[in-house]
């Protein structure tokens, strides 16, 4: 199955994706994880965008279009995979439509007090992407990765500023991918605030499962 998941920063979107992909046994594809994976690693792709990505602000289109590009061309993304996090512009989505056939959009919907409750409380494990949240989803030990034991941190675009820029840029740019997805019939709604079991259960409601 070849879905997009749309919505939001904090909605959700990673972490739903994670367990669904497990689920159905497709790659979750985050560009927010390459993106942060290039940065810690100062690769050029990383030291060109770092700043960017920590303010808030999108990378621009090339880049990402590239990074999907090549990721879809892989053996595990053959029998269907997540997109967690693109496209995120008008551009983005009709590179998509060239590159492989969208079969669902499921739109995270939540509201902003949530949001910023969300993104406020995140805590991850760089080298794995896991997420945790202080109240919401508490690691075993606090501040340690659940798997390795390694510290959580604060991700830089978790900070109020960048929050507040992520959301503008959430409204002005990817918003308009709803009614993009809409015309092509092939979006629907997911709601995002309950607790995660029961997100997860609609979610798998909604890819026939
Ligand atoms: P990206 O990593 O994609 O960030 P995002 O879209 O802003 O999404 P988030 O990761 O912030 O949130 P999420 O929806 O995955 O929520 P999560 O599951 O973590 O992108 C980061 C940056 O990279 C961008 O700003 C941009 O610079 C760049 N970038 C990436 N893709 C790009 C593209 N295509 N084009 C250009 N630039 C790009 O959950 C949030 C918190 O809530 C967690 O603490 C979690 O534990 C908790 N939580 C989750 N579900 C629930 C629940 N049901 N109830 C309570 N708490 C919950």
């Amino acid at each position: 199955m070849n879905l997009i998941f749309l919505g939001p920063p904090g909605a959700g979107k990673g972490t739903m994706a994670g367990r669904l992909a497990q689920e159905l046994g497709i790659p979750q594809i985050s560009t927010g994880d390459i993106i942060r994976a290039a940065i810690r690693s100062q690769s050029p792709l990383g030291l060109r965008v770092k700043e960017i990505v920590e303010s808030g602000g999108l990378v621009p289109d090339d880049l990402t279009i590239n990074l999907v590009e090549e990721r879809l061309k892989e053996e595990d993304a053959r029998n269907g995979y997540i997109l967690d996090g693109f496209p995120r512009t008008i551009v983005q989505a009709d590179a998509l439509g060239g590159l492989s056939k969208v079969e669902l959009v499921i739109n995270f919907v939540l509201s902003e007090d949530e949001i910023v409750k969300r993104l406020s409380g995140r805590r991850v494990h760089p080298a794995s992407g896991r997420t945790y949240h202080v109240i919401f989803n508490p690691p075993k030990v606090e501040g340690k990765d659940d798997l390795s034991g390694e510290d959580l941190i604060t991700r830089p675009d978790d900070q109020v500023d960048a929050i507040r820029t992520r959301l503008k840029v959430y409204q002005d740019q990817t918003s308009p991918l709803i009614g993009y997805y809409k015309r092509e019939d092939l979006l629907v709604d997911l709601d995002a605030s309950p607790a995660p079991d029961l997100v997860f259960q609609e979610l798998l409601k909604l890819c026939g499962k």
